[in-house]
């Protein structure tokens, strides 16, 4: 019997070669795509995957369980890899081997196939997200280790093979792009002191050229989850975030340039776009600095972001410490209700009001008005008693 793999599809070059590279080496190929909100067509992707040798092809719309399990819990986190990046790459991988590890249990295959490369960050992801579902199966990365040394070599494989290669001239960057955003590295951008050239940027307008009026936005949250969007409900999330995307991205929001710490050890020069998820994250903490007191907020701040950011960056999606903090952060976002007003202006966003059935901020207490009903006395012993251990040591230094 042949021996069954399930490959992560996308249905560029490097995939559909993996397709008649496996099929030649005895296996039968199944291939796997999802619509993780990449924009892309897919109804064309079954016949590209057959052609290429798969005996079946397999595409799944996943837009809504991507938003609602995958990027919901990290906007909740807060979560920026090295206080920055919004982990859109990192996020789908997990989803996308949950759902080989499904498949080939339901299809007898034993090997699951991606098509990352040896260097980044998305074979950890793949392959520790397949071991934590089933550690039986067996992953196979023909990126790592076929004999082709360039592009070339694989376009001349492909055309050999009459594996279908895009005619148009590519773009010499290599792209990933999910709702969550769109990762962008390689060509000019190695170099980390050129600026991105402006055709590497898909969802986003120069800020340069953005137009010259500011947009005003208001986010409406329910218990932690965005529902709407200027006025308007969505019953889908995923909705939401894409409409957000289109929105934001006009006004050139969301650009993040960084130079970021790979897990093997490299340093690498990154690009992404990320609107819809910049002007949530600016609305979330707003929100949640409004309705946490203070004990609670701070220990959030410096408990949660960077650590739930490097547990996702690292492939650890499926452990018990990123559940653990999914209920830490769920059981802070029920007080997450409320309203959040934000300016969108040239490459800018910028919360400018917000509003929550939750909110600890009282205004007798805040004012500096006549309504102040705040204890100015005791202020003084307060400041006292808190100052002590400080004068305590000015007196020993004197002394
Ligand atoms: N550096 C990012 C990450 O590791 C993006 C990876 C994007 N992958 C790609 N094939 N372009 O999450």
């Amino acid at each position: 019997m042949a021996k069954r793999v399930i490959l992560a599809y996308s249905g560029g070059l490097d995939t559909s070669v993996i397709v008649r590279w496996l099929t030649e080496r005895g296996y039968e190929v199944i291939t796997y795509t999802a619509d993780v909100g990449q924009g892309e067509e897919l109804t064309e992707i079954p016949q590209k995957a057959k052609s290429s040798g798969a005996v079946e092809a397999i595409v799944e719309d996943l837009k809504e369980e991507f938003a609602l399990e995958y990027c919901l819990p990290t906007l909740r986190a807060l979560a920026l890899y090295e206080g920055r990046y919004p982990l859109t790459a990192s996020l789908s991988r997990p989803l996308i081997a949950k759902k080989l590890v499904e498949y080939a249990q339901k299809l007898g295959a034993d090997f699951v196939a991606h098509g990352s490369t040896g260097k980044g960050n998305d074979q950890v992801r793949f392959e520790l997200s397949t071991w934590a579902l089933n550690p039986d199966l067996e992953v196979l990365a023909p990126v790592r280790e076929w004999e082709f040394r360039s592009r070339e070599e694989e376009v001349e494989y492909a055309l050999k093979h009459q594996i279908p290669v895009k005619a148009t001239r590519e773009k010499p960057y290599s792209i990933d792009k999910n709702l969550w955003g769109v990762s962008i590295e390689c060509g000019p951008l190695e170099d980390p002191w050129q600026e991105p050239p402006e055709d590497a940027f898909e969802w986003t307008t120069s800020p340069k050229r953005a137009p010259q009026e500011a947009e005003y936005v208001e986010v409406e949250f329910e218990e932690g989850k965005p529902v709407a969007l200027k006025g308007k409900r969505y019953q889908k999330l995923s909705e939401l975030i894409l409409d957000l995307n289109a929105l934001a991205g006009r006004h050139g929001v969301g650009r993040i340039d960084m130079v970021e710490n790979r897990l093997v050890g490299i340093k690498s020069r990154e690009v992404y776009e990320a609107p819809a998820a910049t002007v949530l994250y600016e609305a979330y903490r707003d929100l949640l600095s409004l309705v946490l007191d203070r004990f609670t907020f701070h220990y959030f701040l410096t408990h949660i972001p960077h650590e739930y950011a490097k547990v996702v960056y690292e492939g650890l999606w499926f452990s018990p410490l990123r559940v653990a903090f999914d209920a830490f952060t769920s059981s802070l976002a029920k007080y997450v209700s409320g309203r959040v007003r934000l300016m969108l202006y040239r490459g800018h966003v910028q919360v400018v009001g917000r509003s929550s059935p939750r909110s600890l901020y009282v205004e007798d207490l805040a004012t500096y008005s006549e309504k102040d009903a705040f204890d100015h006395r005791a202020g003084a012993s307060f400041t006292k008693v808190f100052g002590l251990p400080l004068k305590v040591l000015g007196r020993v230094k004197k002394g």
